[in-house]
């Protein structure tokens, strides 16, 4: 991953200059794109990101200043470089203002020409160890394999992890997608029968006339077909749990004899008389509104609160939209790894698309998108166009809503605040960055002496992901 090459795109309508530049930028480990005309570029760019854009500010069609702007709405982290001869030398210090990187004149000082890009190749090696480390860092926050930073997701983690050691029984209410069954394994791994079983049941996938033989068991002869003695899925958990999924699609004389087994924990198996003694924890999981079954008369009301003893409601990903950066980071870095392919993260126009679409499927649909574009994505970023394509059906919701809840950390709100240290560290790495990994400029960003600064990357651990910086050499001093 760390020896992924930064992108570089030439934009002159002069193919010698083309040629020339390709070559040097090949030699100093640019992955080199070309182009003779700026129409030509933004949709490139649109396609496949660059680091780096060295553009000719006088070509035939849109100037290189128009292509400017444009790159600055659609790639604001892009560095720019404008290429000029004397003559226009004062529309290219204006093109510095706004906002390109420099500019060289022609005919060129090759020299200069290396230094600068040897310069954005060692910023951009540095910038992807550092989105490295977010990775690592959104890794590391994970709660039995679910991602969840803002104040909703806390709750519910809260809710597992003082739960989890004393339910016997548990409802857990979401629509589809939002993690039930996350939910049910952790109940399950943090209680004390991680050891034993965990026998999931998809209640709406069982013929009903096999429910109670399925789930009780049953003995020899008990019906046409028992040509042996079965036990069911109650008893195979036994000591462990059982997972009751779409719970909601019980056949009510089942639900009868479900209740009684929670009460008794006992279960007879079909066709016997002999009570089995069983100690199970029953998790059981809905995307109906129970309650509204329960009032059409479909859904036991002495079971529904038998069950709902405790429950735990998972909210929709539109209603969490703090979590999507960190869960798009937690998916990136697994199907990175999965498709063995160096991707680093998203352009910020990709981040964007996905905090304002509508997410219906919620966190499944999410998953979906980003396995999707990450196995078209090329370079280091998944871009806009990798997603397109996936989420076309996906209604936009307005932008006011979405970026009020943008920013990670920023919906936190008071009732939940995250704990110091994690706010400091989230804090450092946003610093190093910022300015791209530059420790002396972080440490007097944050107002502390270099050494001081090296003794908080040690103390949370930050210490070893980042090289000695190869831009600030010198001696350490406080
Ligand atoms: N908080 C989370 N962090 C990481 N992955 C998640 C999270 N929530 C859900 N997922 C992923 O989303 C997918 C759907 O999750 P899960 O199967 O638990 O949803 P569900 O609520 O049971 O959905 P359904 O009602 O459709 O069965 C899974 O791939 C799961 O790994
Ligand atoms: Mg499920």
């Amino acid at each position: 991953m760390q020896n992924q090459r930064p992108r570089l795109l030439v934009v002159d309508d002069d193919r010698a200059i083309l040629t020339l530049i390709g070559t040097i930028a090949l030699a100093e480990g640019f992955d080199v794109a070309t182009t003779t005309n700026g129409e030509d570029a933004m949709k490139q760019l649109r396609q496949r990101p660059a680091e780096l854009v060295l553009l000719d500010l006088r070509m035939p069609g849109i100037t290189g200043l128009d292509v400017l702007r444009s790159i600055r709405d659609v790639s604001p982290k892009c560095k720019v470089v404008l290429m000029t001869g004397f003559a226009t030398i004062d529309s290219a210090v204006e093109a510095v203002k706004l906002g390109a990187l420099d500019y060289l004149t022609k005919p060129f000082d090759l020299q200069r020409l290396r230094q600068l890009l040897a310069t954005v190749r060692d910023e951009a090696a540095q910038r992807r160890e550092v989105l490295t480390l977010e990775g690592d860092l959104a890794q590391r926050l994970e709660f039995c394999g679910m991602v969840g930073r803002g104040p909703a997701m806390q709750e519910v983690f809260g809710l597992i992890r003082r739960l989890a050691p004393h339910v016997r029984t548990a409802l857990i209410s979401g629509e589809t997608g939002t993690g039930k069954e996350l939910v049910a394994r952790a109940l399950h791994k943090l209680g004390p029968r991680s050891s034993k079983r965990f026998v999931t049941v998809n209640c709406s996938a069982v013929v009903e006339t096999l429910f109670e033989s399925e789930l009780f068991g049953h003995v020899r002869g008990a019906f046409t077909g028992a040509t042996e003695h079965k036990a069911g899925l109650f008893e195979t958990a036994d000591g462990g749990t059982l997972f009751l999924d779409e719970v909601g699609e019980l056949p009510p004389p089942v639900q009868a004899k479900l209740l009684r087994v929670l009460e008794e924990s006992e279960v007879q198996r079909v066709g016997s008389l002999e009570p089995r003694k069983i100690d199970v924890r029953v998790v059981a999981a809905t995307n109906r509104d129970l309650l509204t079954e329960v009032a059409a008369g479909r859904f036991r009301n002495d079971l529904y609160y038998r069950l709902n003893i405790v429950d735990i409601r998972l909210p929709k990903l539109s209603e969490r939209r703090e979590d999507i950066p960190y869960l798009t980071a937690a998916f990136v870095r697994g199907f990175s790894q999965r498709f063995n392919k160096p991707l680093v993260g998203l352009t910020p126009g990709a981040e964007r698309m996905l905090q304002e679409a509508a997410w219906d499927g919620n966190v499944r649909q999410l998953r979906n998108v980003i396995e999707r574009a990450c196995i078209l994505a090329e370079g280091d970023f998944v871009s806009e166009g990798d997603l397109s394509g996936s989420m076309q059906e996906q209604r936009l919701v307005p932008a006011a809503a979405a970026a009020s809840a943008a920013l990670p950390g920023a919906a936190r709100g008071e009732s939940s605040p995250a704990p110091l240290v994690e706010v400091e560290r989230e804090h450092i790495i946003r610093t190093l960055q910022q300015v791209r990994g530059n420790k002396a400029v972080a440490a007097r960003l944050l107002g502390i002496s270099r050494r001081a600064f090296y003794r908080q990357l040690e103390r949370h651990g930050l210490h070893q992901r980042i090289p000695m910086s190869t831009r600030t050499n010198e001696p350490v001093s406080s």
